[in-house]
């Protein structure tokens, strides 16, 4: 492998975070620890009905904390979602919030949190570094393995009037401690493991070849590529299986670390556009753009996408970037169908009259600053096109 060789200044942002069997049942000492006295337990349906989020209210209870759940929390949580949990947040007099679940009820509590602080409505803090007072004491417990909003600096929620979905990236979002048990894995359905796994492969590979990679990063995106591209299959076909989801819960950790420190790229501004607009799963929206959006990209970086196959299992030794580009892809391709995430844009609705007001709606999203190959909207527009 290339040594990379670092040009420029970076940082790198991380939250403690505790990972294995039994994380989750820390959540009561360490908000205790952390001093909190009223805790604004924010999950969503699905969680309660799994047991994980009445677990964790149970926990917090123990300590002697007060706690009072909101659960309004939709998948792509909606801008008026986060509103109603402020107020709720100050209604209650809560003064630390524990977030249980996936992206949706941690990105809504991020949410929650930066207006119950910072005042003012949450589409006001769209974009990078423009949340000015950090957030009140946050703990994350991941329950499905691959948006990584646990450790990541990025929120994101959906603007209803727009039908799209904002980006909010500050390092006063990233929560204070992530409890990542890999066994709140085992209530994940295959189509949901399947879709955020590949979510999680997303972010490895965009954080891989992004502008702002880093060695650091670099370790972190390889590591979890080859997680994902190893065990994501067996783990959708055998969802009981615990060391199939620890290595996926591993994934998901290492790519959010890569992102949330190298950002993302065009299929994550694409899938914002299109999760906005059609109310999708994020992960299926990444798997149908992905290999699109390489396809793309590899051009500009040649080298790190053949070192993206080499993690997949890929033999490319002695190929032209041609043949590697093909296998590459082919490979993504086989992942996606053998996780049974099949068909197109078109078979999820979405028209060839959507993809001008999608391209135009992705364009203006900030993953695409970091993405290998500047996009016009027009390239967006051919993208979209492809992928129908
Ligand atoms: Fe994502």
């Amino acid at each position: 492998m290339t040594e990379a060789i670092v040009k420029e200044l970076r940082k790198f942002l991380a939250p403690e975070f505790v990972f294995g069997p039994g994380a989750r049942f820390l959540v009561g000492k360490y908000a205790r620890k952390l001093g909190a006295h009223r805790v604004l337990l924010v999950s969503d349906p699905e969680v309660l009905a799994a047991g994980w989020a009445e677990e964790a209210k149970q926990l917090l209870e123990e300590e002697g904390l007060e706690v009072h759940p909101f659960l309004e929390v939709s998948p792509n949580p909606r801008d008026h979602q986060v509103m109603a949990g402020a107020e709720h947040y100050h209604a209650t007099g809560s003064d630390f919030i524990v977030a249980v679940g996936g992206g949706s009820p941690m990105d809504c509590a991020k949410g929650i949190g930066i207006v119950a602080i910072n005042g003012g409505h949450i589409l006001d803090y769209e974009g990078v570094d423009r949340v000015p007072v950090p957030m009140p004491p946050l703990i994350c417990i991941p329950t499905t393995g691959g948006t990584s909003a646990d450790v990541s600096q990025f929120a994101i929620i959906t603007n209803t009037a727009e039908k799209v979905k904002i980006a909010i990236v500050s390092k006063t979002t990233v929560p204070d401690l992530a409890l990542i048990d890999p066994a709140t894995l085992l209530t994940m359905d295959p189509y949901l493991t399947a879709c955020t796994g590949m979510d999680a492969l997303v972010h490895a590979i965009e954080a891989y070849v992004s502008n702002a990679n880093a060695p650091i990063t670099d370790l972190h995106a390889l590591e979890a590529i080859r997680l994902v591209s190893t065990h994501l299959r067996a783990s959708v076909a055998k969802p009981d299986d615990y060391v199939l989801r620890s290595y996926i819960m591993q994934a998901s950790l290492q790519a959010g670390l890569a992102f949330s420190n190298a950002s993302l790229g065009c299929v994550h501004a694409m899938a914002h556009s299109l999760g906005g607009y059609k109310d999708l799963p994020h992960g299926e929206c990444n798997a149908l753009l992905l290999p699109h959006v390489m396809d793309f990209n590899f051009p500009e970086a040649p080298e790190r996408f053949r070192r993206i196959g080499e993690a997949m299992g890929l033999d490319l030794r002695g190929l032209g970037d041609g043949e590697c580009r093909s296998r590459l892809i082919q490979q993504v391709l086989d992942l996606r169908r053998e996780c049974r995430i099949t068909g197109g844009l078109g078979d999820r609705g979405v028209r060839t009259d959507d993809v001008s007001h999608l391209a135009a709606k992705a364009i203006e999203d900030p993953c695409n600053a970091t993405n290998p190959r500047p996009p016009t909207v027009g390239d967006l527009k051919a993208i979209f096109s492809e992928a129908l």
